[in-house]
């Protein structure tokens, strides 16, 4: 048995200060002065939040864009998580055009299996909707997937309109979340073409390609197809101003519409565009970084409890050799940036620490509202007696510097470099066996998969 001694035990309503004990990969009590035997291992959390264990509602790990594949796999990938507190991740299995449902899912599964030091769970992308993919959605379920994503931008991957339409309709009466990357496609074409007509080709072109409205009018039809359809829908990484209004909008019609954002809509914005040179390609990322009121807006919201959940969004591609594919054109530069390991310290540093957020609501956005969202609670996201032991065991006062040189991620960069963070993970178990300790990876390959 494993006890966490003098810890202050996190939840969305509370904080309580009790010992906590793991037994074969579940919580198995919780309470003031747990009994210790001798063959017991004990942790003293004195000072430390005691958090159910961090979910990554948003990653994209060995993905192949077909021009080049993220540099993080599910290997690399989830020992960065677990160094950074983050004990599930939900990656996106993908759907070949052509290809099926089923196929996707037992390709990332082959990804992931025996390499994971994080739980794994996989949403569905849809990229090929048609009659014999409708008919595959209850055996995704019966799977473990009940959550799905479509793309309503880039070529290769968006759905039309009258697909997504036909996706939420066969999924509300299943039960199945769709979470859709809201923003127009066919603007963003035109305005790639303008941009590069008029000879921007840098990445300081790509915000202007992708600019607020662009989202905001795919997040406007995305919340009307849900009102139509009466089907759920979640927005995923929302970055703007403009973008939220509709959200709220939607809301207020009675739309069952949630929202996720990423740490590097809250503490990041375009002026990363200005940098000199092709620095700036580090981000290039979709959506792109907004102004500084759009951060501030998002920030607000997060505060209010308007966003479900923050996710990364994790989809890393190295500065030099793959970034740099788009060094003569902007549209050519791979899409994404790393998050997995930093975004619990940059967060918690970024809101905790300012005051806008609480440690509640922390647990609420990383832990609980991911494993609500996701149909995974009370298994995950929560400190309860049968929860599995997915323990992150928060130093409020540790103090680091976010380098490259010195991340997990397999990557050649960070968004945060230089930033120092106050907050880091003590220890992180992932179902009752210790995978980090003190941001450096145990040897447990602990990750098993998440039937949802
Ligand atoms: O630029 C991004 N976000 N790349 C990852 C794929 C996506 O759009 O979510
Ligand atoms: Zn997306
Ligand atoms: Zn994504």
């Amino acid at each position: 048995m494993i006890i966490i001694q003098n810890g202050q035990l996190v939840s969305p309503t509370g904080l309580t200060s009790a010992d906590l004990s793991m037994d074969g990969g579940k919580i198995v009590a919780i309470g003031q002065h747990l009994p210790v035997a001798e063959r017991d291992t004990v942790y003293d959390a004195a000072g430390c939040y005691v958090f159910p264990g961090f979910i990554d509602g948003h990653t994209h790990l060995d993905m192949d864009s077909g021009v080049t594949v993220t540099a993080d796999d599910f290997a690399t990938g989830s020992l960065a998580a677990v160094c950074g507190g983050t004990t599930t991740l939900v990656d996106f299995a993908t759907q070949d055009k052509g290809g099926t449902l089923n196929q996707a899912l037992d390709a990332w599964h082959a990804k992931a299996e025996g390499r994971c030091r994080c739980n794994y769970a996989f949403h569905m992308a849809i990229t090929d909707w048609n009659p014999a993919t409708k008919a595959e959605i209850p055996s995704m379920l019966e799977r473990g997937v009940s959550s799905f994503k479509a793309y309503m931008a880039y070529d290769a991957l968006k759905v039309a309109d009258d697909q997504l339409l036909d996706i939420l309709q066969t999924l509300k009466p299943v039960g199945g979340l769709l979470g859709v990357h809201c923003e127009n496609g066919v603007l963003v074409n035109a305005l790639q073409a303008q941009e590069k007509a008029l000879g921007h080709l840098s990445p300081a072109a790509h915000p202007a390609s992708r600019p607020p409205e662009v989202e905001a009018e795919a997040i406007n039809r995305l919340c009307y197809l849900g009102e139509l359809t009466g089907a759920p829908v979640h927005v995923v990484h929302l970055s703007s101003a403009l973008g939220l209004e509709e959200v709220r909008a939607a809301r207020k019609r009675g739309v069952k519409v949630y929202a996720e954002t990423c740490p590097q809509y809250l503490v990041l914005d375009e002026t990363r565009y200005h940098l000199p040179g092709f620095e700036s390609a580090k981000y290039v990322m979709s959506p792109p970084l907004r102004s500084a009121a759009d951060v501030q807006a998002l920030r607000q919201a997060v505060a209010n409890g308007e966003i479900d959940t923050i996710a990364t969004d994790h989809c890393s591609y190295n500065f030099h050799g793959q970034k740099e594919l788009g060094l003569a054109d902007f549209t050519k530069i791979p899409n994404g940036g790393p998050g997995i390991e930093h975004r619990p310290m940059v967060v918690y540093t970024s809101m905790v620490n300012s005051g806008e957020l609480s440690v509640m609501q922390f647990c609420q956005l990383l832990s609980q509202g991911p494993a609500q969202l996701f149909g995974m609670y009370p298994q995950k996201g929560v400190l309860a007696v049968g929860s599995d032991a997915d323990i992150t065991i928060w130093d409020p006062k540790a103090k680091t510097t976010l380098r490259a040189e010195t991340q997990h991620q397999n990557v050649d960069y960070t968004p945060y470099e230089g930033l120092e963070v106050t907050g880091m993970p003590r220890l992180v178990f992932v179902g009752g066996q210790l995978a980090a300790k003190d941001g450096q990876p145990t040897d447990a390959v602990a990750g098993c998969y998440v039937k949802r």
